[in-house]
């Protein structure tokens, strides 16, 4: 079991003891975490260490071997991704998470493909949250910058208006200007009262913003804590934020 998980009482999500992999050995083991509504979770921890592979578990894509996934106090372990998102759980990918020869407008209809009621006033809504998207709307997706992708790719995650929306690493790749800007928006989406679950490479970042964070190695859950906390753990520093630039 990982040595501090975030109170129970507040976690709409709430994962426990997982292990998972791709049909060989386990890539993760006996890992969990926890996340409430208006708030931002974080996974930390070096590349390889199966938070990808974590993050698809509760997002349906992979079934676990052992372990339970809960939404809202129903387990919803192994509901496959697409049913997964109609009970309010959204997922962007780090890669592959635009239609690049859809327009922003038809990208941003996909992520509504099963709501019936207000998609368009969904999609000002957004535009008014993301300004780069509404005069791209009629443009192809793959004419935008990698930060207007981004954007893209999480104004399309809102689309049904999620309980939980997960990001990997959102700002991987991005230039130093749109990484300010993504980070923007994270906290805006903090402030509509989603739980906020995200996977991110710039610990020390991330650690600031986080309410609660986890750090991952080797398949497991190493730490836990308040962002600050962790900030504040001389392991942590020397471990996985002394070397970053
Ligand atoms: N589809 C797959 N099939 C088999 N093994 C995989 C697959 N995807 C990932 N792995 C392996 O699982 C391990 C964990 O990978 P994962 O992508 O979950 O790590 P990560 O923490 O997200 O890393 P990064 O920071 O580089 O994104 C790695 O050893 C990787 O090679
Ligand atoms: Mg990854």
């Amino acid at each position: 079991m990982p040595e501090v998980l975030a109170p129970a009482a507040a976690a709409i999500l709430d994962v426990q003891a997982i292990t998972a992999g791709y049909g060989g050995p386990p890539i993760i083991s006996d890992v969990s975490l926890r996340a409430a509504r208006g708030k931002l979770t974080a996974l930390v921890g070096p590349n390889g260490a199966g938070k990808s592979t974590f993050i698809k578990v509760v997002a349906g894509l992979i079934k676990p071997t052992e372990g339970r996934v809960t939404l809202d106090g129903t387990d919803v372990t192994g509901v496959p991704a697409q049913l997964l998102v109609r009970r309010g759980i959204s997922y962007v990918p780090q890669v592959s998470n635009v239609f690049p020869t859809l327009t922003v407008l038809e990208n941003l209809e996909m992520g509504a493909y099963t709501r019936r009621h207000g998609v368009k006033q969904k999609i000002d809504e957004l535009c008014g949250m993301f300004p780069d998207l509404h005069p791209a709307l009629k443009r192809q997706a793959r004419t935008l910058s990698g930060g207007q992708r981004t954007m893209l790719a999480i104004a399309r995650g809102l689309m049904l208006d999620p309980h939980v929306l997960i990001l990997d690493e959102p700002t991987a790749g991005l230039a130093p200007k749109f990484i300010d800007a993504v980070w923007e928006q994270v906290l805006t989406v903090r402030k509509l009262n989603v739980a906020v679950l995200i996977v991110e490479q710039n610990t020390r970042r991330t650690l600031t913003h986080a309410d609660w964070a986890y750090v991952m190695v080797l398949g497991r859950n190493a730490l836990g804590g308040t962002g600050k906390q962790l900030l504040d753990d001389p392991e942590v520093v020397n471990l996985y934020i002394g070397k970053e630039v």
